[in-house]
């Protein structure tokens, strides 16, 4: 367990940077930075002002935005525009707050000398893998998407800085990540779209899109306990072995909020994609992840079905 340390959460108030805080909150000295561009301060709020916590409220591609922050043990660098699908409009939104703030967190780094860091990756590096399930070493990266290239680019430098100047930095590949404080990805859309009709239900894709789920509980927890059993610069995926289908995903909404006989509207695009960008298998080796001795709690459907329960129960809807 890591405590005593004087941790950087970059995204903190974020989906998985507010159960990161809630892993570590106890045991650390914790510095959120966050410009609240994708959410509030809704999951962090119960800390604001207690001992042992400090929150920022900077744009992390802003020169001026480490200015206030003291030296840190360690970085988990979480901040990222995390709307994929938005990068065929813009792209230039996934170079800004991706690539140019990793590249901001990194300077931080070397002039405070900050030895560690953890950086949240995406499977969405591989682009269109032709291997599944897809290990660490899978190439040549061909990214489909901005923001998988801004990924990319992110891990780039932080090997770059880690030769360089001697930071351990430890990269992790995110399967798609579920459960309680999410404000996007499927099984929000789900919900949202039943909330305002709950007779038919688009579903983008032609509903056969199949990917791998990880708890939010098991993607921090994993996450930290990778970092401490190891000692040099690596990657790892972190996922489950199986995938769940988007059809499933949709069963399972359904069925928690209680409803009866919801027609699927599939909007299949190219090739049944759910959109430009868009990955229709999304399998990853987890191997190395388990390797080190961890071992998820949860496998990908349970992961989901844990979600579309916590999401709910989040969004004040009991079973009808
Ligand atoms: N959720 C997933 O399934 C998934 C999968 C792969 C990778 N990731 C990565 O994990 C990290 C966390 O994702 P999440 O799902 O919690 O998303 P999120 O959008 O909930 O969290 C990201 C946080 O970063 C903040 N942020 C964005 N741009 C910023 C900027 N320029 N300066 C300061 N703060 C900024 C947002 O306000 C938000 O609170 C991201 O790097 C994301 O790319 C997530």
């Amino acid at each position: 367990m890591i405590s005593g340390k004087r941790i950087l959460i970059t995204g903190g108030a974020g989906f998985i940077g507010s159960n990161m805080v809630e892993e570590l909150y106890e045991n650390n000295e914790l510095t959120v930075v966050d410009n609240l561009s994708n959410v509030d301060d809704r999951y962090i709020k119960k800390y604001q002002g207690k001992k042992g916590f400090r929150f920022i409220n900077t744009d992390i591609a802003d020169e001026e935005a480490f200015s206030k922050v003291e030296p840190q043990d360690m970085v988990i660098h979480l901040a990222a525009n995390s709307d994929v699908r938005g990068g065929s409009n813009d792209p230039v939104v996934d170079f800004v707050n991706n690539v140019q703030g990793t590249m901001l967190v990194l300077e931080f780094m070397r002039r405070t000398d900050t030895p560690e860091i953890l950086f949240a990756s995406s499977s969405t590096v591989y682009g269109e893998a032709t291997v599944f399930p897809t290990p660490e070493d899978y190439g040549p990266y061909l990214p489909i998407s901005s923001y998988g290239a801004s990924k990319m680019s992110g891990e780039g430098f932080i090997s770059a800085y880690s030769h360089y100047y001697g930071i351990r930095g430890t990269i992790f590949r995110f399967a798609n990540i579920v459960g309680k404080n999410s404000t996007h990805g499927v099984i929000f859309d789900f919900i949202n779209k039943l909330k305002k009709n709950s007779d038919s239900l688009e579903i983008l894709g032609d509903g056969t899109q199949r990917k791998s789920y990880l708890h939010v509980s098991d993607c921090v927890k994993s996450m930290l306990y990778i970092h401490e059993k190891t000692s040099r610069t690596d990657i790892y995926n972190l996922g489950n072995r199986e995938t769940t289908s988007v059809m499933k995903i949709a069963d399972y909404v359904v069925n928690e909020m209680g409803l009866k006989n919801v027609k699927y509207n599939m909007k299949p695009g190219k090739d049944g994609r759910g959109w430009r960008g868009d990955v229709k298998i999304a399998q990853l080796k987890v191997d190395k992840m388990f390797s080190t001795g961890w071992k998820n709690s949860l496998n990908s459907d349970e992961s989901v079905h844990t979600a579309v329960k916590e999401t709910l129960e989040q969004m004040g809807y009991g079973r009808k």
